[in-house]
């Protein structure tokens, strides 16, 4: 690998012990992909303060600068934590306070975490606590070279922002927060970005729903690759680009995706593949959209309904007002929850806004850094929950043993209401 002088003085520890282990960790993992250069990134979005049994052992034999360095730099050595280099911010991480008596969650690992955010805080570290850090502040301008975790992040961050990443790994984002650096390959390069495969939409997408499904769809289809979306389709929103890029990294890795006409590296078909010819099309009709349907919930068979999560990835502003729009009024059956994930930056937008009241009026709750998927937790003694999330409904029957319905926002707030699953396509 070329390092430029600046990253010579660092792998040789003029910056200290903690960047030259970083330094060390951005050389292997370059090396390995036979990678010829690192490039510059000023935006890290990272994992550091989840809490784990590995990292607990790790914080109490040698506190929080031994456990940074193995599992974020891959360090064995004893080293001091300095400041971070370049912006960086924490991602979803464990619940937090406000979900204490609410969701069953050791209190000593929510405990461990608030040590950890006052130690990276006070480092440098940003605790958005989100997997949307797009929708409360963390917005990479087009081409950026970035840092970014969380493949549902990755791929908005380099399909509808347009800025560059890979999806890194907790020890890759961490040495590239004390650096400014990562290897440059995969998405930083201009050559690697266009599409790879064509979904032909031939049926309507409209709503976060539908736009899950096709993400969902679009996932199997490209696998690692880049779909590019075409056909007659509505303008999709924040909510609904967000839902496809999350589908789409679930049922396959997808990072990069283009939608002619939408996303800013395909103003059109021809710019979406880079001048290269159009690959024969997977058509995306009713038939595909049922199928999709289908298999999102191939995993319910009770009608019963314990427990409705909503805001995968974590609401946006907009979700909540039509879940409190949906919810007013209306009371959940006894014996079912309600939880909406959101970022807790817009936990408070949602208060001002009288949205928070209406949904906890109707006992459903808002919570903020997590959910069930990452936490391993749901409300005590769930065995069926409803989803409005095609991430949810893949992973969290896996993660929990449970059963598992997908529907519109609509159906999940009639399930919670009523207790029962009532979801069809329409
Ligand atoms: Fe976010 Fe959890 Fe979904 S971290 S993307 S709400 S699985």
């Amino acid at each position: 690998m070329i390092l430029t002088d600046d990253e010579k003085r660092m792998r040789d520890g003029a910056e200290g012990a903690a960047v030259a282990a970083a330094m060390d960790l951005l050389i292997r993992y370059g090396d390995a992909l036979a990678c010829d250069r690192l490039c510059d990134v000023r935006n890290v979005a990272g994992t550091m303060t989840q809490p784990s049994p590995v990292k607990e052992r790790l914080v109490a034999h040698g506190g929080w600068d031994k456990a940074f360095a193995v599992i974020n730099l891959d360090c064995d050595d004893d080293i001091e934590v300095p400041a971070m280099r370049v912006p960086t911010c924490q991602l979803q991480h464990g619940f937090g306070a406000d979900a204490k008596g609410i969701v069953p969650y050791p209190q000593r690992k929510i405990e461990l975490q608030q040590q950890a955010e006052a130690f990276y805080g006070r480092r440098g570290v940003t605790i958005l606590a989100t997997c949307t850090p797009y929708q409360v502040g963390n917005i990479p301008v087009r081409g950026e070279h970035c840092a970014w975790m969380e493949s549902s992040a990755v791929i908005y961050a380099n399909s509808v922002l347009g800025a560059r990443t890979n999806c890194e790994g907790t020890a890759s984002a961490g040495a590239a927060s004390l650096t400014g650096k990562i290897p440059c390959w995969g998405n930083h390069r201009e050559e690697n970005r266009h599409g790879t495969h064509l979904i032909d939409v031939r049926t309507p997408v409209d709503g976060f729903l539908d736009w899950g499904m096709l993400g969902y769809f679009a996932g199997g289809v490209a696998g690692e690759e880049h779909p590019v979306i075409a056909g007659d389709l509505a303008r999709p929103d924040l909510a609904g680009l967000k839902h496809f890029g999350a589908a789409a990294a679930t049922s396959g890795g997808v990072e990069l995706y283009h939608i002619p006409g939408v996303t800013p590296e395909a103003p059109t078909l021809e710019a979406a593949f880079g001048g290269a010819r159009t690959p024969e099309p997977a058509v995306y009709g009713p038939a595909e959209r049922q199928a999709v349907y289908d298999t999102l919930n191939s995993q319910g068979s009770r009608p019963d309904v314990d427990f409705v999560l909503l805001g995968c990835p974590h609401a946006s502003v907009d979700q909540v007002r039509r879940a409190a729009a949906a919810l007013d009024g209306r009371r959940l059956s006894p014996g079912t929850e309600l939880w909406l994930m959101l970022p807790r930056a817009l936990r408070d937008v949602a208060d001002r806004s009288g949205y928070t009241a209406i949904i906890e009026r109707a006992g459903g709750r808002l919570l903020g850094d997590s959910c069930p998927a990452m936490s391993r937790a749901a409300p005590e003694g769930t065995r069926v929950f409803a989803t409005d999330s095609a991430k949810q409904a893949h992973y969290l029957p896996a993660i929990l043993g449970i059963e598992a319905w997908f529907g519109t926002l609509e159906d999940c707030v009639d399930a919670a209401v009523t207790g029962r699953w009532h979801g069809s396509l329409r």
